[in-house]
């Protein structure tokens, strides 16, 4: 047991589902909530803690919008980004294609240019400092209207060398993906990678209209594709990645227990399945402590967790020679570590 967990840590990874705004620790929440002077309705590291106790995705939302209201400033977003690459540049993780919801911030009077500044100014020196390199996927809330959608898509116009993507998050249920295929249209002539959340809570339908309609190019979460057969063939088929994120679904119970989650069968079908962790400080964990509950609770093998990792790289936006780079590191592990 122990073998696959040092396996695990030392195992150079690579991250593709974050929003950075999940990445908020309760102590940086204090911090900045203290430096912009906003009160939280919390006392204690601890009983923010304690709060993050969900039934569903919708009870996780509604603390992670409360949560987002102490990021004011360039130097906020800075912060959070910073804190979050320094913490996985130490885990091993290589390369990261991490979400922000820049609704969550104009929608409270911040500026687009304040969130992405930060964030970007963050992602700079996380290469040139950490050695972690990174792409920046922009996600519309599905909650909000398409024309909210379509205001945030021209924000991002000008913004194209930093902002290589666009994804579809927040309450899935009843805002499926067909709600923005015309914003989705607009975001591909522009010459933006499409992702999209679908298929965590909502049904089978919800992907197939996210591939059909959205023509997404990866899959954030997906796991109840496998409640479809003729899906789960297409997905194989057309080697469409899965950004799945094993503690996150366990914390919104999308699985009852990690024994019962689907990576394994994912794996088995020929599901190029990869593992992340989508708002670890809320949901417990990050790039090792997902490998690890998932690996030991599902009993995976390090071929199994190879296999993860190879996905992760081959689903990346990166060019041929980056994800070549990754590759060969990847592989030097594999061999010295067998
Ligand atoms: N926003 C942040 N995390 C999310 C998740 N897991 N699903 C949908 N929207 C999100
Ligand atoms: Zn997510």
């Amino acid at each position: 047991m122990t073998d696959i967990v040092q396996f695990i840590k030392d195992l150079p990874k690579v991250e593709l589902h974050l929003h950075i705004e999940g990445s908020l620790e309760p102590e940086l929440m204090f911090a900045l909530a203290q430096r912009n002077k906003i009160d939280i309705p919390f006392k204690s590291v601890e009983e923010v803690r304690a709060a993050y106790d969900f039934g569903n995705l919708q009870d996780f939302l509604d603390i992670y919008y409360q949560g987002m209201n102490v990021l004011r400033t360039e130097q906020d977003f800075y912060d959070l980004t910073w804190a979050y690459l320094s913490r996985v540049a130490a885990e091993n993780v290589q390369h990261v294609e991490i979400f922000f919801d820049p609704q969550g911030h104009t929608s409270r009077g911040v500026a687009f240019e304040t969130a992405l500044g930060g964030i970007t100014h963050a992602l700079d020196d996380g290469k040139s400092k950490l050695n972690v390199t990174s792409k920046l996927i922009m996600c519309f809330l599905r909650h909000l209207s398409e024309e909210d959608a379509l205001k945030t898509l021209e924000q991002a116009l000008p913004h194209k060398d930093k902002i290589l993507g666009v994804g579809l998050d927040s309450s899935e249920v009843g805002h499926p993906p067909s709600k923005f295929a015309r914003v989705f249209e607009k975001a591909r002539a522009e010459g933006f990678l499409l992702v999209a959340h679908a298929g965590e809570e909502g049904p089978p339908e919800y992907v197939w209209e996210a591939l059909d309609q959205l023509k997404i190019n990866r899959i954030d979460h997906g796991n109840r594709s496998l409640e479809d057969t003729n899906l789960s063939a297409r997905i194989v088929a057309e080697g469409m990645a899965l950004t799945v994120c094993p503690l996150s679904n366990l914390k919104l119970c999308v699985v009852k227990d990690m024994q019962k989650h689907p990576l394994k069968k994912m794996l088995d079908l020929g599901i190029k399945a990869t593992v992340n962790s989508d708002d670890p400080a809320y949901f417990g964990g990050y790039m090792n402590d997902n490998y690890i509950a998932v690996a030991t609770a599902l009993g995976l093998s390090k071929d199994d967790v190879l296999t993860l990792a190879r996905n992760s790289i081959e689903a990346t936006f990166l060019d041929d020679a980056g994800k070549k780079r990754l590759r060969d590191n990847l592989e030097a592990y594999a061999l010295k570590a067998s």
